[in-house]
């Protein structure tokens, strides 16, 4: 019998038929023989995430760690979790279709192109962004490695983010210091290996939202070069791209090295109604 997706929810996929399973690309493949495929389930489109049982302990971990996390999430700005099952060599955690991409593909295409975003598409990105990391912090999850790869477009354009493997759920003190992340979406704070909470996601999406914007990464020029050594909140060229100062004060709210200036996600919200 066919497995309907949608009602498997949070639950392992007994009934299903991995003989119904026919890849159809494989869309990424990481380190140690991970791998996202985009298969076809019957009459439906579905992602696989799959780590094989002999990977290092890490990435295992990751894994796991993302099923636990993506299982207790349910919003529509957070790629939806639809089950998970075992092979005698794998373990499967089975994803909803993002069917354009990922939002790192998106922007570089678009820098090719010269093609700038308008202020409007801009801010709908951003607050697709901000939607998804407000629930997320609401439910006390950091998501710590929030970048545009890690950000799924949808079929009506819509964003969803995704790759949970290092996330964290929070409890009450807990302090963070363990150092992770991707590098240039790094808050200082935690690639000093300082405290760090909710607002190093801030950081991240101060960075994304520069790169909205200016479709590059505020440190670092499109060769990987590190721009400037010295630590200044990066400058929008708002009057060239037709954009608002306000968007100039969004930047200034996130990219702050110093957490007492950094805002909160609510609070940068709140100033700006976008939700
Ligand atoms: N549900 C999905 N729909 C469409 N594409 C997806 C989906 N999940 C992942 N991808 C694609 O696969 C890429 C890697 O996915 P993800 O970041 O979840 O895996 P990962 O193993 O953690 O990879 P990495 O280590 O490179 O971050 C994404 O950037 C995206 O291009
Ligand atoms: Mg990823």
């Amino acid at each position: 019998m066919a497995v309907d997706f949608p009602k498997l929810v949070a639950r392992t996929m007994d009934q299903f038929n991995n003989s119904a399973l026919n890849l159809c690309v494989v869309l990424a493949e990481g380190c140690f023989g991970s791998s996202v495929g985009l298969y076809r389930y019957n009459d439906q489109l579905i992602v696989i995430k799959s780590i094989p049982f002999n990977s290092p302990d890490y990435a295992y971990t990751a894994v796991l760690k993302e099923h636990t996390i993506l299982s207790q999430l349910c919003h529509p700005r957070i790629i939806q979790y639809r089950g998970y099952y075992q092979t005698t060599t794998s373990w499967n955690i089975v994803l909803e279709y993002a069917e354009r991409g990922n939002l790192a593909t998106f922007l570089e295409r678009r820098l090719a192109e010269g093609a700038f975003l308008n202020q409007h598409a801009v801010m709908a990105k951003f607050g697709d962004i901000a939607d998804g990391l407000v629930y997320l912090h609401q439910r006390n999850v950091i998501h710590r490695d929030l970048k545009p790869a890690n950000v799924l477009i949808c079929i009506d354009n819509r964003l969803k983010l995704a790759d949970f493997g290092i996330s964290k759920i929070m409890h009450e003190d807990d302090l963070n210091r363990t150092i992770v992340g991707t590098p240039l979406y790094m808050a200082p704070e935690v690639a000093r290996g300082k405290d760090y909470d909710y607002k190093s996601d801030v950081w991240a999406l101060g960075i994304i939202f520069y790169e909205l914007c200016m479709l590059e990464h505020p440190f670092v020029d499109r060769f990987g070069k590190r721009r400037n050594q010295k630590f200044s909140v990066p400058q929008l060229d708002c009057k060239r791209l037709g954009y608002s100062s306000a968007l100039q004060v969004l930047c200034d709210m996130m990219i702050q090295k110093d957490l007492t200036k950094r805002w909160t996600l609510e609070s940068i919200l709140t100033k700006f109604r976008i939700l």
